[in-house]
């Protein structure tokens, strides 16, 4: 651990700052629940009628992108290893009117995706939107020669196997769509990339290696779909106040109640989860019909250049 102070860690900002405050201190971020409120609900909203599916809506921006699909009208259904979590999040949209539900899938197995991204096709009869979202960073903040195998192997199932896995599987479903919207899109996939997908920070070769992945996996199937009618793009937030980004602080000894450090981004603070989703919802609707296998930085200046005091 040695080579990185939490000062460092601090500044990276970035979900890989979470990561590697949280290993700095011996353990593991857990995304512990943190209550993100449900926007009023409007069945009418601009998704009335889609289907949207999410992998890893049990917190974070994943959970704050169902909650913002569900309030425009959108039927959600989404996953997650954490079954009473998931129970909680459907059961609160369903509470306020929206319509969700969860399914529990781990994304490293063929089997559970395949299942989950069926039982969607099976209970609403297609899909529209799918977010690929679900990711974990390494554990242990090292340098890449002490990463252990074990954690690189497990991050790169997770965040590169697991996205493949869910296109591979939502892609069939989307083509069978009729084409709709101003330009005639038959479906739209958003994955969750990450500013660790563009450049480097020390101690998380497992994380970054398995973002820019990512973003290469987008392209190449942006390309291959784009030409049948499926608009493949995806997202690289910065720093983002999700409960994985907090718990790793606290790990540190930081109160729950005390604020966290501000990430080195232009507006010196990190985004909400809420605000992630708005670029969701953004990529997902026909008002961008023309952005294919394009990376959105939504970082608020992190990879703009070099942001220095
Ligand atoms: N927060 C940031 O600053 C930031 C910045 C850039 C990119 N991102 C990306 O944003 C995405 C969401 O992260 P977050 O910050 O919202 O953290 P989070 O609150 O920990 O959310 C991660 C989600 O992924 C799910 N997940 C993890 N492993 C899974 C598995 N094997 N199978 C199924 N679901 C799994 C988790 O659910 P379970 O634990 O219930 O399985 C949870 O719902 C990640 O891809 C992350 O890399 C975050």
């Amino acid at each position: 651990m040695s080579n990185f102070s939490r000062r460092q860690a601090i500044s990276l900002g970035a979900v890989g700052a979470a990561g590697v405050a949280a290993a700095m201190a011996g353990k593991k971020a857990q995304a512990q629940s943190e209550p993100l409120s449900q926007p009023e609900v409007n069945p009418d909203g601009r998704f009335a009628g889609k289907v949207v599916l999410i992998t890893g809506a049990t917190s974070g921006i994943g959970e704050a992108t169902a909650r913002a699909f569900a309030a425009e009208g959108a039927t959600v259904h989404f996953c997650g290893r954490r079954q009473e979590l998931g129970q909680q999040v459907a059961q609160s949209i369903v509470d306020a009117g929206g319509k969700a539900t969860y399914q529990p899938a781990d994304v490293r197995n063929e089997g559970e995706v395949k299942a989950f991204v069926d039982g969607c096709v099976d209970r609403y009869g297609t899909i529209d939107v799918a977010f690929n979202n679900a990711g974990i960073v390494n554990p242990q903040a090292v340098p890449l020669a002490e990463q252990s195998l074990e954690d690189f192997e497990n991050v790169l199932k997770t965040n590169v196997t697991g996205y493949f896995l869910s296109m591979k599987y939502e892609i069939p479903h989307l083509l069978k769509n009729e084409p709709w919207g101003k330009y005639g899109a038959k479906g739209v996939i958003v994955n969750n990339a990450s500013v660790s997908g563009h450049i480097g920070f020390p101690g998380i070769s497992p994380y970054s290696s398995s973002k820019h992945a990512v973003i290469g996996m987008t392209k190449c199937a942006a390309l291959e779909y784009g030409g049948q009618g499926i608009r493949i793009n995806s997202i690289s937030p910065g720093a983002v106040n999700t409960p994985m980004r907090r718990q790793a602080y606290e790990n540190q000894g930081l109160s729950p109640n005390e604020p966290l450090p501000a990430p080195p981004n232009i507006v010196n603070r990190a985004n909400t989860p809420e605000e992630m989703a708005d670029i969701v919802m953004l990529l997902a609707s026909t008002d961008v019909s023309y952005l294919l296998g394009t990376d959105i930085d939504v970082t608020t200046g992190m990879l703009t250049g070099l942001l220095t005091v």
